[in-house]
């Protein structure tokens, strides 16, 4: 404690201090700001701004795309507040201004912003439109929470405290990728998708268009692709052990988007300075081309369907596996770069960006090997082995997109045998294919599985939905995305990846989105210094409250217990217990009794008594539930003791 405050004048101080703070005269700075991601520097100041009726938004004037940030801003602040912010030009009393710098701050670049609120005006200045967008975001995440409302919010001040932030990201590409082929995602939904995705200062959706379960953009010269190739038999099982379609019956389930779609797509996310990369995974994952056109494979089964979730591969580990149904192009037929020249021309012409994804992952070389014409065209060419291959076929498809003008990117296998020149790596396989890329001097998104993969379970295995591994807030917070051995000079940005093979519906994927979002985009946008995990963890849970009020599902896993088994020297089970989340206390049984506020308390490592059924866990703060039940019984404790 500061000494002075023991003398008399120091107590008067002190005492008029909690007496200001108690009636939120420095709200600013009694009160933590809840910003994510962290902005680049953040200088509070005293009092606050209040939103009012007379509140005006100027503009420079005749400049449409500011115009539409602010119309924006307009939009965002009504339904909670009440308020119809004016547009105008010009100068008002109660103002928030955006201004487009005249002489370019080096140090903001196009994305960054300065936002500086005062008690009677809020100014967001930046070189570029999308500054301003981002300087908009921060600047409603200064507001209270009930802002995110879509009901009128009538009790509640609309300040934002005062304060001048500074800010602009670390990295470039700042993504997320969601897979509209394994299950089909209408066109609002991607839109509520985006739209969330904005508010969090991600500039890239990565849209997984094709696979084997759906191909979902569609391609005016090659119709068969969505008229066969986006519909499968439905099925509600468990993805990768559903039942085949029977003899018989018809493929109801899917959906693609029309050339009309994908405009009005792209324009949405533009609006929020987003870019939609398309992804068209070949030569792999390519069933549902090959259902539509069975003269693309090298076994031209005309049998094969749009898969519905099938068990149609078996994974022996180390990356090795085997497909049952074929679901790979054939390399070494003319006709497939002419399908495919036809494919990335529209492609091309639909989203008016640097890239174009073509996939390349998880590619089953067995059907090419066991075919003698094949065999006969590796000879030929002097391709030693699939690898070789398959870079043959990459290289081709890289030409292909660079005669549309666009510039290719591809999965971490794209390196083997032979990195088409140009081409950017999507590392996914760990970092290692990152590290090898920037070494080749090739372009690099960092989206490594273990951390960056959304759809891996996020708590505990046994109350969350099945998937074959974890990623939890704290896993996906603490990635370093320039791991030793890179050249950062390489590094376009992160992603992360939320593949929908057990994710069949909207509020699922809202589910295991969120958070892990909000850690993905502090790593990308934030610099590395400002990373503090017990901060962040805490600004997460006011915007799950943010979340709440605007009624988006998101995973509560950061508030379930952590359980880790041992095993002691005695051959009895010890149970350690924790928590994501501070501030929380953690309740258990081991007598089948159901725990809360009034049993015993963790304090301390539990030995596990001979004879337990059952540990039943639970978190509560206040009183109050925090996290889920979770309920182990001892035959499942002992599979968890780590060797
Ligand atoms: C991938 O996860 N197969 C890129």
């Amino acid at each position: 404690m500061n000494t002075k405050l023991k003398s008399g004048r120091g107590k008067q101080f002190f005492a008029i201090c909690c007496l200001l703070l108690s009636i939120n005269y420095f709200p600013a700075a009694a009160q933590d700001l809840s910003l994510i991601p962290m902005p680049v520097s953040v200088q509070k100041g005293n009092g606050s701004f209040e939103l009012s009726n007379s509140t005006v938004i100027t503009v420079p004037a005749q400049q449409p795309e500011i115009q539409k940030v602010a119309s924006y801003l307009v939009a965002k602040i009504k339904p909670a507040t009440g308020l119809t912010l004016k547009v105008a030009s010009g100068s008002f009393s109660s103002t928030i201004e955006f201004v487009i710098n005249s002489k370019t701050d080096t140090q903001l670049g196009k994305e960054g912003y300065l936002l500086e609120v005062t008690s009677d005006k809020i100014k967001i200045s930046a070189n570029a439109p999308s500054g301003l967008f981002y300087g908009v975001q921060t600047f409603l995440q200064l507001l209270p929470k009930e802002i995110e409302s879509n009901k009128l919010q009538s009790a509640v001040a609309w300040k934002a405290p005062a304060v001048t932030i500074k800010d602009y990201p670390r990295f470039a590409w700042r993504g997320i990728m969601l897979d509209v082929s394994r299950h089909f995602f209408s066109k609002e939904y991607v839109k509520e998708y985006i739209e969330q995705l904005g508010r969090y200062k991600f500039n890239r959706l990565h849209l997984h268009l094709t696979d084997d379960n759906g191909w979902r953009v569609e391609i005016k010269s090659l119709p068969r692709l969505t008229e066969v190739g986006a519909w499968r038999v439905p099925r509600t099982g468990t993805f990768g052990s559903n039942e085949p379609a029977k003899p018989g019956e018809k493929p109801t389930y899917g959906g693609f988007y029309t050339h009309e779609d994908i405009k009005e797509l792209v324009q949405f996310a533009k609006d929020r300075y987003i870019e939609i990369i398309p992804e068209i995974d070949v030569p792999g994952h390519s069933m549902a081309a090959i259902a539509a056109y069975p003269e693309l494979s090298v076994t031209k089964d005309a049998s094969i369907k749009v898969n519905p979730g099938t068990k149609f591969s078996t994974w022996f580990g180390g990356g090795k596996f085997e497909m049952h149904i074929d679901n790979t192009l054939n390399p070494t037929d003319e006709k497939v770069y002419q399908f495919l020249d036809k494919v990335f021309t529209e492609v091309a012409a639909l989203f008016p960006y640097e890239y174009i994804h073509m996939g390349g992952d998880e590619c089953y070389k067995g059907y090419w090997e066991r075919d003698p014409a094949v065999q006969a065209f590796m000879k030929k060419n002097k391709l030693k082995n699939g690898e070789e291959l398959q870079s043959y076929f990459t290289k081709r498809v890289a030409k292909i997109i660079a005669s549309k003008k666009k510039k290719m990117i591809g999965w971490d296998e794209i390196l083997e045998g032979g990195i088409a020149p140009g081409a950017a790596v999507m590392s996914w396989r760990g970092t290692e294919g990152g590290i090898e890329a920037s070494h080749l001097k090739h372009p690099v998104v960092m989206s490594p599985a273990t951390e960056y993969y959304l759809d891996m379970m996020q708590g505990d295995p046994s109350i969350e939905p099945p998937v074959y591994s974890t990623a939890r807030l704290k896993d996906t917070y603490m990635l370093n995305l320039l791991p030793e051995g890179i050249d950062s000079a390489y590094v376009l940005g992160g992603q992360g990846n939320l593949w929908t093979e057990q994710i069949p519906t909207e509020a699922h994927a809202e589910y295991m989105t969120y958070p892990r979002a909000f850690a993905i985009s502090e790593t990308v946008w934030s610099p590395k210094n400002k990373k503090e995990w017990n901060g962040f963890v805490s600004r997460v849970e006011d915007h799950l409250g943010r979340f709440d009020e605007a009624q988006i599902n998101y995973a509560p896993s950061i508030y379930d217990p952590i359980i880790d088994v041992k095993k002691n020297s005695n051959g009895q089970l010890t149970i350690d217990l924790s928590s994501e989340v501070q501030n929380v206390d953690i309740f258990y049984t081991v007598d089948n009794s159901i725990p809360n506020q009034y049993y015993p308390k963790y304090d301390g490592t539990i030995t596990f008594p001979e004879g337990a059924d059952m540990l039943r866990v639970i978190t509560y703060r206040n009183n109050k539930p925090m996290g889920r039940l979770i309920s182990l019984k001892a035959e499942d404790l002992e599979k968890r003791v780590k060797k």
